[in-house]
């Protein structure tokens, strides 16, 4: 399949995209308090930017996703609120992007239904997610096995055609795309579009503190609007190796890595070229890493701080995106139906 993935520095918030899509759509588990760089450098940035681009885009709280490893009400509840408030905070605009809760459509866990019945088990079990459950000898409920038919089902229901997510994701648009095909083949109809994911190369997996992918399941995230003693922590804690200060660096580490979002490619060479000549403490890398990020957030930090104090309005604009959500969602639904023989959606 044909991946649109992107080269380009982080910093540089406009790259080239692709210009045949119309409507993207993407999603994010309300599973953590708040969301951290990976989020936001390998997908938040990105759905700000596409919101300006394309016809149509549909950002939603995968709230039905966060089922399979949150089993709390009261959190979940709390954390779909968190995750409205960073979407507003960086950047993303009702007027220009259609924000909604996933549960708020509940036509969704028809159309899984629907896709269920053409999706190979064999699919289902070769999932990174599934498997690395398995691996770790976790017990495996059937909402973790099913999750890529939601998220099939999530993309599919609004006819998008470019999913921005961290290449992490990019199994799942893969499987999104085969139920599709699938399905439009058995029932020899065109109801259903295939997605292409939008994955910039630079971004696609972000580094945690500890070198592997930054994650929530972890605990190796640096958050975007945590209080400054805690990022303070975390950047502080980023690990490194035990160089002695004079000696010649290795670049490729989590610290380069991280600072290097914050910084332009020619800060980055500079930067680069010290590190390598030796005589850098990793500690000044750290310290300065704080302040730009410090800065990089401030201004969304503000928004989000006065956004906060206003909880009804964040309700407010779920439920008007839940409508124009719906307008789009239900001729795809009908489609789907009149081609299985099922009875129309309003018989
Ligand atoms: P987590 O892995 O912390 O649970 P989510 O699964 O909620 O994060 O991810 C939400 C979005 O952020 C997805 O598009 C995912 O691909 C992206 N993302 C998460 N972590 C990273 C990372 N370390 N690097 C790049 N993208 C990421
Ligand atoms: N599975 C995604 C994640 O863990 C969240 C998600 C759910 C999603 N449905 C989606 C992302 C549809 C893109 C499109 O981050």
């Amino acid at each position: 399949m044909s991946s649109q993935t992107q080269s380009s520095p982080a910093h540089d918030a406009k790259p080239a995209l692709p210009k045949r899509a119309q409507i993207v759509l993407s999603g994010t588990k309300p599973t953590g308090e708040n969301l951290h760089l990976g989020n936001y450098f390998g997908a938040l940035r990105q759905f700000v930017d596409l919101q300006d681009q394309h016809d149509t885009a549909l950002y939603f709280i995968a709230d039905y996703h966060s089922m399979t490893s949150l089993r709390n009400g009261a959190e979940r509840r709390r954390n779909t609120l968190n995750v409205a408030l960073d979407y507003l905070a960086a950047g993303l605009d009702p007027e220009r992007a259609i924000l909604f809760r996933q549960s708020d459509l509940p036509e969704v866990t028809e159309l899984t239904w629907i896709l269920t019945s053409v999706t190979p088990m064999g699919m289902l079990e070769r999932a990174h997610a599934y498997k690395a459950a398995q691996d770790k000898g976790e017990d495996v409920d059937h909402g973790l096995f099913t999750y890529p038919v939601l998220m099939a089902a999530d993309i599919l229901l609004y006819g998008s055609h470019l999913v921005p997510v961290g290449r992490d994701q990019k199994q799942h648009i893969e499987m999104a795309r085969d139920m599709a095909h699938r399905f439009n083949r058995l029932y020899e109809c065109e109801a259903l579009t295939l997605p292409e994911p939008y994955i910039l190369e630079e971004t696609a997996t972000v580094p945690g503190t500890d070198g592997r992918k930054m994650s929530k399941s972890y605990g190796n995230t640096i958050a975007m609007f945590a209080a400054k003693n805690a990022v303070k922590k975390a950047v502080m804690g980023i690990v490194t190796d035990s160089t002695p200060v004079e000696a010649p660096k290795d670049v490729q580490q989590a610290v380069f890595e991280i600072w290097s979002l914050f910084a332009t490619p020619e800060e980055r060479e500079a930067m680069f070229a010290r590190a390598r000549a030796g005589g850098l403490g990793y500690g000044d890398v750290k310290k300065d890493l704080l302040a730009r990020l410090m800065d990089y957030f401030e201004p969304m930090r503000a928004r989000r701080a006065a956004l906060e104090a206003r909880p009804q309005e964040i309700e407010a604009v779920l439920r008007a995106g839940v409508v124009r959500a719906r307008q789009l969602a239900m001729p795809v639904l009908e489609a789907c139906r009149e081609a299985a023989g099922l009875g129309p959606v309003r018989g």
